[in-house]
């Protein structure tokens, strides 16, 4: 069986080298040349862990290879995955001009039964919009559409596509949903469970899943919030909430707000498509609206730390929008950073995997450093943003050594008030006294 995999994005790269490992022949395409040479070479062109190793494995096997050229790989292709962008329009809507963009090159180049699969988050109708599009170019070619979502969290992405807690598969087709659903036969061994139902309700688990996780962090920023004007511990709180096997203990962690290339996008997606059918979906909106209000209110817990952030210098560490990745898609680090510089602050950064990125964005409005005792040296305070595990065990008196003030402000509740304070420094962490 030959797969397609357009786009070689996090998503197009992982599903593509994952499901060479699983004993299936992959192109993956991309429209980036520069990318598609370094894959080519075996390099994977973002940071996650475990994926290089795999992708070199199985290109040395023989399964896995790559082509800027689309319409080569949709002929030779039995079942191709769409695995483009689909980032956020100025209303908040899914851009889905890039899946349009492969639906048309998918019609040019239909000649035998092709199974076309939507890999990409995308908003509900949009099977039924691929569909209109084919067969407005290719009107008697033999096709079926399946929606087949992604749950792959950036920097765990293997072992998420590896071990997932379900796989989802939406169409209208037995045929098609039975090819698709072959193809993760590696995962019937340890009784994956499958989800087999319509095209629409697949698209909307997605949004669905995502959109729920990130109500969890906004619900447990505002509890932060209020933990912290009650003085109640959030942590204490989330711990004991998690037990509760009805609520669980995952994605209760208080913190900056949340990032990233999906839930921003997703929420916001998930509302558009509310307004769209004439529903407000208000939850949807909350949680847009907490996001950005927690990561401002991050900025004025640091001007409360320092009493004034102007002209002072602030050592960060983190710039990703989560630890063990580069990706600094709506990073709360950059927006933090970004904040504290219009006020007049001087800011020293440090990433193990991010300073690339973050150089793109930030240019030279701030130092670059090279770990964190160099972010630390001579600033008046420093901010823990990304969780990375170098972090989580800082030698605290030669930072404080370094430190022009003993100013600790831990965004990710990482360390414990009364050690800190104990070792002498001034802390401030979310939603704790
Ligand atoms: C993104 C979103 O994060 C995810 O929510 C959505 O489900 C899929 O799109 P990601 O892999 O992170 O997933 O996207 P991105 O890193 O932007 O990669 C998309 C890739 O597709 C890029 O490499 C881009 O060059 C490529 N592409 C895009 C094409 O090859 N052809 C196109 O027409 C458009
Ligand atoms: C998410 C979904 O988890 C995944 O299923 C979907 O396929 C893509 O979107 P991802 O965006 O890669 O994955 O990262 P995730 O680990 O979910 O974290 C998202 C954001 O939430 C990060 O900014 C993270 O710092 C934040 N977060 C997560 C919290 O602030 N608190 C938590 O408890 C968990």
């Amino acid at each position: 069986m030959n797969i397609g995999v357009i786009g070689a994005g996090y998503v197009g790269l992982v599903t593509g080298t994952c499901f060479a490992e699983f004993g299936l022949n992959v192109t993956c395409v991309d429209m980036n040349e520069s990318k598609v040479n370094l894959l080519q070479k075996g390099v994977v062109p973002f940071y996650e862990p475990g994926l290089e190793e795999l992708m070199r494995k199985n290109i040395n096997e023989g399964r896995l290879q790559f082509s800027g050229n689309i319409a080569d790989t949709i002929r030779k292709s039995e079942v191709i995955l769409i695995a483009v962008g689909t980032p956020s329009l100025e209303d908040g809507s899914a851009d889905l001009s890039y899946v349009d963009s492969v639906a048309k090159a998918i019609a040019e180049n239909l000649h035998s039964y092709k199974v076309i699969v939507t890999k990409s988050t995308v908003p509900v109708g949009t099977g039924e919009r691929i569909k209109d599009i084919i067969r407005n170019i290719n009107s008697n070619c033999e096709f079926d559409i399946v929606s087949n979502p992604e749950f792959l969290r950036e920097g765990s992405a293997v072992e998420d596509f590896m071990r997932p807690d379900r796989i989802v598969i939406g169409s209208g087709s037995e045929r098609a949903s039975s090819i698709v659903r072959d193809l993760y036969r590696p995962l019937y061994i340890i009784e994956t469970p499958f989800i087999m139902t319509d095209i629409e309700t697949a698209e909307m688990i997605k949004y669905a899943s995502n959109v729920f996780l990130a109500a969890k962090i906004s619900f447990i920023n505002e509890m932060a919030n209020l933990c912290e004007k009650v003085g109640a511990n959030v942590q204490i709180v989330a711990k004991a909430m998690g037990l509760d096997k009805r609520i669980g203990p995952k994605f209760l962690h208080a913190g900056p707000g949340f990032g990233g290339s999906c839930f921003p996008k997703d929420v916001r997606a998930l509302m558009q498509i509310g307004e769209s059918h004439g529903y407000d979906f208000k939850i949807a909106r909350s949680i847009i609206e907490v996001n950005i209000t927690q990561k401002n209110h991050m900025i004025t817990k640091i001007e409360h730390a320092l009493r004034g952030a102007g002209g002072k210098t602030i050592g960060v560490l983190g710039l990703a929008f989560k630890p063990n990745t580069n990706d600094i898609r709506e990073s709360p680090a950059i927006h933090i950073i970004e904040g504290l510089i219009e006020i007049g602050a001087n800011i020293r950064v440090y990433d193990p995997a991010a300073m690339d990125d973050a150089k793109a964005v930030l240019g030279n409005r701030v130092t670059y450093c090279n770990d964190a005792f160099d972010v630390a040296t001579n600033a008046d305070a420093i901010i823990l943003v990304t969780e990375w595990n170098q972090f989580r065990n800082l030698q605290l008196e030669k930072l404080k050594g370094l430190l022009k003030h003993p100013v600790f402000i831990d965004l990710r509740n990482v360390y414990e008030p009364e050690r800190m304070r104990k070792n002498g420094f001034d802390y401030y962490s979310v939603g704790r006294s």
